[in-house]
């Protein structure tokens, strides 16, 4: 892999970052944190739907997981550079011959961000300043931040659009804010090509079971207490990974570079609507359902006004029942994935211990 990787470093130095490859060599896509949940998801789909050479970086945290990578391994166009994007050095290599960037890597848990707030914002706001400083040195053709709707804040009615102020109310939102602002600034004030995503709360096979809809599976699997936090009634607008990623995929070709795009499934459901249908989908007992005290500034609600995205051609393809489903039996049928997460990880028995205890 390396001679043929400085050869293109090589053959892109030569003719200059970022314009007229020829016709035979694939343009470089790096995508940060593509070891992660939709990271993983998005690394096949442009596998798949696109004849880039795919660039994973990832620091492989408690989050990220090789093994989420298995079927892209041996593929020709798919490279992987295990590395930290707060770290100049690893990503100025990693940038090498890049013409496109999809930047996911984050901490990106709420609970967490509340517990120890450091790595939010040194891999969030540092790090992304990172990639965007690179990137600028470097001339890449697009950089896509994926951002999140969480930098708006909540709303009690209606619908943020991409106009709506930034309100983050969580250690997690406000980094992702400052990195939001700071992908904005470096459009405004050095030209480069940003796209902004701010998706809404999203799921789907291999989530890592701490958010709300992996969590509560495994728990129910286990025959274990759902712990709703305050009544339930918190709402957010849930999206199916494999929307999310088809949207991302679009706005790497097709978004306007300094605009950002609210990107939402559309489906409102409060959380203890969402609890009910996992213990259906399980055919688990109601009495699993366990209140439990607010997580501190807990947002009420989110929703998203998507007429922006949707006017590009994007529009959610999976029903959300039917997504859960997929995701919630995806679970039951691959314990593998689960279960050394809650057996051998003595990180996340701590951190379930030390939140839920709390
Ligand atoms: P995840 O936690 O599953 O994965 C994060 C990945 O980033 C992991 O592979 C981890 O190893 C990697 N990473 C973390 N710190 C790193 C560092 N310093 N250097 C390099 N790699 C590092 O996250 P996810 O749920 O897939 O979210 C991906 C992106 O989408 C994040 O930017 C997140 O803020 C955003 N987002 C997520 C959701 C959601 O519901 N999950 C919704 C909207 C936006
Ligand atoms: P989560 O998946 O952590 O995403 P976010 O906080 O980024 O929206 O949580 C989704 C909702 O579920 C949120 O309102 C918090 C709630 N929740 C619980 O009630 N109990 C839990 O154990 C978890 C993890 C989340």
């Amino acid at each position: 892999m390396l001679p043929y990787l400085f050869q293109q470093q090589l053959l892109c130095q030569k003719r200059g970052a970022g314009v007229g490859y020829p016709q035979n060599m694939a343009k470089i896509l790096l995508v940060t944190g593509g070891a992660g949940f939709i990271g993983s998801h998005f690394v096949h789909y442009m596998l798949q739907h696109s004849d880039y050479t795919v660039r994973v970086l990832d620091a492989l945290t408690y989050a990220g997981r090789r093994e989420n990578l298995q079927e892209a391994e041996g593929n020709p166009r798919f490279e992987f550079l295990h590395g930290d994007v707060r770290s100049r050095e690893t990503v100025e290599q990693a940038m090498e011959g890049v013409s496109l960037v999809a930047h996911f890597a984050a901490e990106t848990h709420v609970d967490r961000s509340i517990l120890y707030p450091d790595a939010f914002i040194t891999t969030d706001v540092y790090g992304t300043f990172v990639m965007l400083e690179v990137a600028r040195q470097k001339g890449v053709e697009r950089f896509l931040h994926i951002s999140t709707d969480e930098v708006y804040g909540d709303i009690e009615q209606g619908a943020f659009t991409e106009e709506s102020p930034l309100r983050p109310n969580s250690p997690y939102a406000a980094s992702k804010a400052g990195a939001d602002l700071l992908a904005r600034a470096y459009y405004r004030t050095y030209g480069l090509p940003v796209i902004i995503a701010r998706p809404s709360n999203t799921f789907g096979p291999r989530q890592y079971p701490e958010k709300l809809i992996p969590f509560f599976t495994v728990r129910a699997l286990q025959d274990e207490p759902l712990p709703l936090y305050g009544d339930g009634t918190q709402v957010r607008d849930w999206l199916y990974v494999e929307d999310h990623v088809r949207a991302l995929a679009l706005l790497l070709e097709r978004g306007q570079v300094g605009e950002a795009y609210n990107i939402a499934g559309g489906n409102e459901r409060q959380n203890r609507e969402v609890a009910r249908l996992i213990l259906q989908i399980l055919q688990k007992p109601e009495s699993l359902l366990q209140s439990v005290p607010d997580r501190p500034g807990h947002d009420r609600r989110y929703a998203l006004d998507t007429r922006k995205i949707r006017a590009l051609g994007w529009q959610p393809q999976t029903p959300f029942e039917d997504a859960l489903r997929e995701t919630v039996l995806w679970y039951a049928h691959h314990p593998e994935w689960w279960e050394p997460i809650l057996k051998e990880q003595a990180e996340y028995r701590a951190f379930i211990q030390q939140w839920y205890s709390r």
